[in-house]
């Protein structure tokens, strides 16, 4: 369960537009509902249509604001074409919840190399294509949050658990450089 907000932060969420991808079900879905319960107008984006469809549509339920869209985060055009609609339809994108993440729980040693693009594009080149699309309206608005989850590698064995945290390592640092870069108020 996501903690409570304090009352400045529930101010704050109340004025933005958040954009949740990943929150078909889940923490995804916990957030996107967390933030819509504190006044955020929030963009549904999932792989998966229905799921996104229903929580919006429980969004919308509790007298919140939402959008479902389909996105499949590992394709830079339709993280655009998503985020292009949260803006049209819900204003702004101010803050941004990387959520998607996915993992083949196997042995190191019997992966294959296809499981390891699907980890990558997924879990880095995804929240990177986000970073792309979002933050040219970000520094146009002079504000932006973006919130990343990471994966945790328990009940891999120690050779995955290494992959996974070199994985942490690609998409960690990929991050820092764009609050140094490209300053933007507010930004976490
Ligand atoms: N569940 C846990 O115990 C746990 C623990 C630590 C970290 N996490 C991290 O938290 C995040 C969410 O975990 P969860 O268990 O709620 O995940 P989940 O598997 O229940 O949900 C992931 C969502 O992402 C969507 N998705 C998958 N591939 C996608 C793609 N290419 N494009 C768009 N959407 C896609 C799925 O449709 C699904 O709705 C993940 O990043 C995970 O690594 C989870």
């Amino acid at each position: 369960m996501i903690p409570a907000s304090s009352k400045e932060e529930s101010d704050e969420i109340k004025r933005q537009g958040g954009n949740c991808y990943g929150a078909g079900q889940g923490i995804g879905r916990a957030i996107a509902l967390k933030m819509a319960s504190e006044g955020a107008k929030i963009c549904v984006a999932d792989l998966n249509p229905e799921t996104a469809k229903k929580v919006a549509e429980e969004i919308k339920g509790m007298g919140g604001k939402a959008i479902a869209v389909q996105v499949d985060i590992t394709s830079l055009d339709q993280v655009k074409k998503t985020v292009e609609k949260a803006i049209a339809e819900l204003g702004c994108v101010d803050i941004l919840v990387n959520n998607v993440g996915w993992d083949k729980m196997e042995l190191f040693i019997q992966s294959e190399p296809a499981t390891w693009d699907k980890v990558i594009n997924i879990n880095f080149k995804g929240p990177v294509n986000f970073f792309k699309a979002v933050l040219p309206h970000m520094i146009e608005r002079k504000y932006g949050k973006i919130v990343s989850i990471a994966p945790t590698p328990d009940g891999w064995d120690r050779a995955a658990r290494r992959f996974t945290r070199e994985r942490k390592g690609a998409s960690f640092p990929s991050r820092k450089p764009l609050r140094g870069k490209w300053p933007v108020t507010g930004s976490t």
